[in-house]
């Protein structure tokens, strides 16, 4: 049999033999493109190289590449599960041609592939033409010697393939295998096309345009191939069977899920079986590549999938989470193809375990409702649209997940009903996917980046330099003079102004050139390599072509270098005191302080804060020097580089090197970073955390500060302890011991006025407990009369201990300490009666064990 892992390699062998450059899949987050929610082709990361914008790094390619279809266009997520065929997570293999070969190349190097390679038989296969594409119909007659009958035209969208809704398209043409009589489906472009019996496997695309927001194509400056091969197709075909989820990996995926719910994969239980399989991929990859579960967007998306392979674990009856049991499988399996899996891996345990749990506390609940709801509708029914919005909003169920559940029961749900519920709640739609705000003007950019270069940075050395003028833009478009009081974007050839990356802030600083001078507001980065100046003329007029002198900010960038540095050493420590799970979310540095997001499930211990703060600053203390090296990616990682899940390196990155790990040998921290970093680690001088706090499901957030500005948040603490000793007068030391003293003796007052009075019936108790609260301006007040053998309880409650305490819960204590029921009246005052007089020192005590807490 081969194996999956086989037939991708065999693929990547074949095109590498034929002067293909080996690309790794890009990271599942597309980069730089707002259009896209993940990656869903091959293509996608080449997308700029399709259409001009940028140059590619040779002039064919081949790729093993993720993909992920569960939201937007191609979204597969409803199928999954109940067909052979749909997955929310796949692998595309493809070869590419970048104004290179053409059709013919194409079509006959995938010929050879499939006859040759892969060995299928000829008289087994069939091929689809757009309607109008006769080249591409005579050039299969010639290179596979196939009649007409087996070249099928079809004039619709199917054969004609785009990325999205704008970006490079064109005409295609798919290669088909029948699988012989005994499965149902006709031929393509026939009616019962939709059978199993004729499987796509491979789709080569012809790219000859590039589509824009208004709808117009155009064509692009030269053709180009894309195809793309379905791994898991190709797979199901060449181990002879009729469902992707019957392959190899998918089995060995399915059998440990058997093994985890004890439940074999037959009958009603084999979709479930295949959805937590499918699942378990995409999550597992989209963790691995940065996305964590939230309420917008990727993350959403993410939440979504996740919940939904959730929902058939619990069908299944799985008692405990069951996810993250299932990730050492696929990391066995596919980790070596995909070495982000296994750097990932307690990441993704953690965050699959804990969104598990979560959602198990409401998951439950919501089935019973859902079944309540449904148990009068028969099939063809319709689940109501408010009841889908109420597990939505209340039971955090995804409408597709309540969609899949009523699904065996042939029930639909009103979507339009859905709809109505949801815009009620007008700031969750507000949420929806909005892009990541990126203008649409990339392609501009890298026009500007292929006509000038790259900016030559050397800020890393210097924070000033001089420069020449190469081009300034206002508003999108290039303009040949920036007058006095105007702002715009400038590009240099060569400056010392960081661009912000990598959560790093970018520079401020001045700019001076004969007979002007201005301010530089920002600088960002734009075609991965252009640093694009946000510059204001404040005296004189600049025009492309003047030479600039340049000059950074220079304490800033001094405390930016320092925070910067301390964020790595702060990344080792976590890991170091938390566990290897956490990793890094995202990063905010700048000339003020450090903010730093990493995955963590519960707030950090006190403890753990100073063991975190001691590790950062014995490791400043070192005063060791950083060290940068320039080095190939691979080479990085495995010199122990912590990778940042989700970015894309070039063909050099820059490693950094702090400090001696404390115990043991090696580097203290080794991360990649384009960033700018102090000398010696002794140049933080000082590391203090702020604050620490949640700002996701499983991921926390801290706020530090080094140096001076540390230096001065501490002297603001001591100046507060200071105060409080005058105060109390008392040495700092004591502060302390006196406040808890006067914590006892105000619990004393307290309880003073907490008494029993013989003879007294619940009407008589009222004016005795008002004059009470004369002298008692900040307490509580409980009285228990006794009459007639029967209880009264009064409680009343003064100043600021009504932030503390209510009186009903407190007389209630009482009350049912002495048999009765409950108590009444308002948050300051509460009265109720008992039948049980006898035990009124029981109803007191309970009243004090109340306040006690
Ligand atoms: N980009 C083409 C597809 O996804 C190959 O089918």
């Amino acid at each position: 049999m081969t194996s999956l892992n086989q037939i991708r390699s065999t693929f990547i062998d074949f095109f590498k033999v034929r002067d293909h450059l080996v690309v790794p899949s890009a990271p599942l987050v597309p980069q730089d493109d707002p259009t896209l929610m993940f990656v869903n082709a091959g293509m996608v990361p080449f997308k700029n190289y399709f259409t001009g914008a940028a140059t590619p790094p040779a002039p064919r390619a081949v790729s093993s590449q993720k993909c992920v279809r569960a939201g937007g266009k191609h979204n597969d997520l409803d199928n999954v599960g109940y067909t052979a065929r749909h997955h929310t997570f796949f692998e595309m293999l493809g070869n590419f041609s970048f104004g290179d070969y053409f059709k013919e190349g194409a079509i006959e190097s995938a010929w050879t592939l499939i006859t040759k390679e892969f060995g299928l038989s000829k008289d087994k296969l069939l091929v689809t033409v757009f309607h109008t594409d006769e080249e591409a119909a005579n050039l299969w007659k010639k290179i596979a010697g196939f009649s007409d009958d087996r070249i099928i035209r079809i004039a619709t969208a199917d054969n004609f393939w785009s990325m999205g809704d704008t970006g490079p398209c064109g005409p295609c043409s798919e290669i088909f295998i029948d699988q012989g009589p005994e499965l149902a489906g006709g031929p393509p472009g026939s009616p019962d096309e939709d059978g199993d019996r004729f499987l796509e496997f491979w789709n080569l695309v012809f790219m000859q345009f590039e589509r824009f927001e208004d709808g117009t194509e155009r064509p692009l400056p030269k053709p180009q191939i894309d195809t793309g091969m379905g791994l898991e197709r190709m797979a199901a075909i060449m181990q002879g069977v009729k469902s992707n989820y019957e392959t190899d990996l998918f089995r060995t995926l399915i059998a440990a899920s058997e093994d985890a719910t004890g439940v074999k994969a037959e009958g009603a239980a084999t979709p479930s079986h295949r959805v937590i399989a499918d699942h378990l991929r995409s999550t597992s990859f989209l963790i691995a590549d940065g996305v964590s579960p939230s309420n917008e967007g990727r993350g959403y998306v993410l939440r979504r999938i996740m919940r939904r392979a959730m929902r058939h674990a619990h069908i299944l009856g799985a008692a405990e989470p069951l996810m993250h049991r299932l990730v050492p499988t696929l990391v066995q399996e596919m980790g070596e193809a995909y070495p982000e899996l296994r750097r990932a891996e307690p990441v993704i345990t953690e965050t699959l375990r804990q969104e598990e749990e979560r959602f198990r506390r409401t998951l439950g609940r919501g089935m019973t409702l859902l079944e309540e709801a449904t148990a009068e509708l028969s099939e063809g029914g319709v689940l109501p649209g408010e009841t889908a919005f109420k597990l939505y909003d209340t039971y955090g169920f995804p409408l597709d997940l309540t969609q899949d559940a009523v699904r065996a029961k042939g029930v639909t749900v009103d979507l339009e009903g859905f709809d109505a519920a949801m815009k009620r709640q007008k700031d969750q739609a507000r949420e929806a996917w909005t892009g990541s705000g990126q203008v649409a003007a990339a392609a501009e950019w890298f026009a500007l980046r292929d006509r000038l270069g790259p900016t030559a940075f050397v800020g890393y050395d210097t924070t000033e330099a001089t420069g020449e003028t190469l081009s300034i833009v206002v508003e999108g478009v290039e303009t040949d003079r920036l007058p006095a009081a105007a702002t715009g974007q400038v590009l240099f050839d060569r400056t010392p102004f960081y661009a912000e990356s990598g959560g790093q802030a970018g520079d401020v600083g001045e700019v001076e050139w004969d007979g002007g001078r201005g301010r530089i507001l920002d600088t960002q980065k734009q075609a991965g390599d252009l640093h694009v100046h946000v510059l204001e003329v404040t005296e004189g007029e600049l025009v492309p072509g003047a030479r600039v002198r340049l000059a950074v900010d220079a304490e800033r960038r001094t405390a930016t270098r320092a925070n910067h540095s301390a964020t790595h050493l702060l990344h080792a420590a976590l890991r170091n005191v938390l566990g290897p799970h956490v990793s890094q979310k995202g990063q905010m540095v700048d000339g003020e302080r450090i903010r730093f997001d990493f995955s963590h499930g519960q707030p950090l211990t006190p403890d753990e804060i100073d063991r975190i703060e001691a590790e950062v600053n014995a490791v400043v203390r070192q005063n060791l020097p950083a060290e940068t090296k320039d080095m190939a990616p691979q080479e990085a990682i495995e010199a122990g580089a912590m990778a940042l899940f989700g970015e894309k390196y070039g063909d050099v990155v820059r490693v950094l090197t702090l400090g001696h790990a404390l115990e043991g040998e090696g580097a203290y921290s080794v991360e990649l970073c384009g960033g700018t970093h102090v000398a010696r680690t002794g140049d933080i001088a000082l590391f203090k955390i702020v604050s620490e706090g949640g700002v996701a499901a499983g991921v926390r957030r801290i706020e530090a500060l080094t140096g001076e500005a540390a230096r001065r948040w501490l002297l603001d603490q001591a100046q507060v302890a200071r105060s409080l000793a005058e105060q109390f007068k008392v040495p700092v030391a004591e502060v302390g011991a006196r406040v808890e003293a006067l914590e006892a003796q105000r619990r004393k007052l307290e309880k003073e006025l907490a008494r029993v009075m013989d003879g007294v019936g619940g009407k008589d108790l009222r004016p005795i407990a008002e004059e009470f609260k004369k002298q008692v301006a900040d307490g509580i007040i409980a009285l228990i009369g006794v009459a007639e053998g029967k209880a009264a309880v009064t409680v009343a409650v003064t100043g600021a201990a009504k932030d503390r305490f209510a009186a009903p819960d407190l007389a209630k204590a009482a009350v049912v300490a002495m048999g009765g029921q409950g108590a009444g009246g308002r948050p300051d005052f509460a009265q109720g009666g008992a039948p049980d007089g006898a035990k009124a020192e029981e109803g007191l005590a309970a009243i004090k064990a109340a306040i006690a807490g």
